[in-house]
């Protein structure tokens, strides 16, 4: 009997060809894995394409409930953007289809996992620190950066000869990663930093300048920072994540241009599109300004930075990661409410917020007739406050 490997499988050509390179080079029976995250495409035709090219057995699992649950909320939680702009989605996924491959794997008594990442990029350290975290004993394959290396037309070569179905359609210049918190896109002319992307590197986003002249006003309510409804309808977060990048792409919201500095020291291009994320990310902060207190709104972005790093590095295993979350989470219980968001032309902005826990009081605030705010105390706090300044003034004279 032979021993067997649980493939990270997307149905593109890479993963294709290793069911039969694994299987011809390292004698493994494959057992194929595609998780649904709420990618567009079709994850039945995936799974039986990998039986086709010689997969042993083949599984779909549908992830992503768990996916917005336990991945995406605790990062929108966390305001999470890696280097001030990318909400992640693909780093969030990859902790994810791996604990798939390693569940499957112990289900089936397999001596390793494999996967199609290269040894240039963040998402093989996401696969390979996921399972030394929750199955240090098992294997992990990854031919990209091995004993597989071909170029394009000898992997074409290659597929032909074995009846693996090779795209007709003129591949993308582009290498892409989609799930339901966004679209990333790389490679190709993007790789010069100068270029300004062309519109056929964005797919779910209408360019800004194309978007409707009238600009659309949504609301989301979140309860314990959690958004539980858009424009007064309760959605479960997969369908309202959904309608939100919908929503967003039609009117431009969500474009990120980035240079990104990758965990093993490479300065990458990156674009993305993440008109919920960057809907949602918006909305929250504005409702945490309206909710936390002051030292809690200062020193969450600490929490922020180390969640958004943790998560792109890899160590979604790390402990400090669910410590990061617990603290974060603990803060969330305030933030119940409705914020309501303008779309128009490439941006989401924040108009208005309202919260039964709203810490903003009128009367404090105003400047009216029905200011309660006490002036008189202002003059002793401002004596004390400034007491260490003074003292510092007259040393110097
Ligand atoms: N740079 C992003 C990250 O490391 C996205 C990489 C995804 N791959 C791609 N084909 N664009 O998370």
């Amino acid at each position: 009997m032979s021993k067997t490997v649980v493939l990270a499988y997307s149905g593109g050509l890479d993963t294709s060809v290793l069911i039969s390179w694994l299987r011809e080079r390292h004698g493994l029976d494959v057992v194929a894995l595609c998780a649904d995250l709420g990618q567009p495409g079709d994850l039945e035709g995936i799974r039986e394409k990998a039986l086709m090219v010689g997969a042993v057995d083949s599984v779909a699992v549908d992830a992503r409930e768990e996916f917005a649950g336990e991945y995406v909320l605790p990062s929108l939680q966390a305001n999470a953007l890696y280097e001030g702009g990318y909400p992640l989605a693909t780093a969030l996924a990859r902790p994810l289809i791996a604990r798939l491959l390693v569940e499957e794997a112990k289900r089936r008594g397999a001596e390793a996992v494999a996967h199609g990442c290269t040894g240039k990029g963040n998402d093989q350290v996401r696969f390979d620190l996921t399972v030394m975290a929750l199955a240090p004993e098992l294997k992990i394959i990854a031919p990209l950066r091995e004993d597989f290396c071909m170029s394009r037309e000898e992997e074409i070569d290659y597929a032909r000869e074995r009846g693996i179905p090779v795209p007709v359609t003129t591949r993308s210049p582009y290498s892409i990663d989609e799930n339901l918190w966004g679209r990333s896109c790389e490679a190709g002319i993007l790789e010069d930093p100068w270029v300004e992307p062309p519109e056929d590197a964005y797919s779910w986003t209408i360019s800004p300048a194309r978007a409707p002249e009238e600009p659309l006003y949504i609301e989301v309510d979140f309860d314990q920072g959690k958004p539980i409804s858009l424009d007064g309808e309760r959605l479960p977060l997969v369908e309202l994540i959904s309608r939100l990048n919908r929503l967003g792409g039609d009117h431009g919201v969500g474009r990120v241009d980035m240079i990104e500095d990758r965990l093993v020291g490479i300065k990458s291009r990156e674009i993305y599109e993440a008109p919920a994320a960057t809907i949602l990310i918006e909305a929250h902060r504005a409702l945490e300004s309206l909710t936390l207190t002051r030292e809690a709104l200062h020193f969450k972005p600490l929490l922020e930075g180390a969640f958004a790093r943790l998560v792109y590095f890899g160590l979604w295993y790390d402990p400090l990661r669910s410590a990061l979350q617990a603290a974060v989470s603990e803060l969330q219980r305030a933030v119940t409410g409705t914020v309501r968001v303008r779309l128009h032309r490439g941006s989401a902005t924040v108009v208005g917020r309202k919260s039964p826990r709203s810490l903003y009081d009128y009367g404090l605030a105003t400047y009216d007739r029905a200011d309660v705010f006490d002036h008189r105390c202002s003059e002793g706090f401002i004596r004390l406050w400034g007491l260490p300044l003074k003292t510092w003034g007259r040393a110097r004279q």
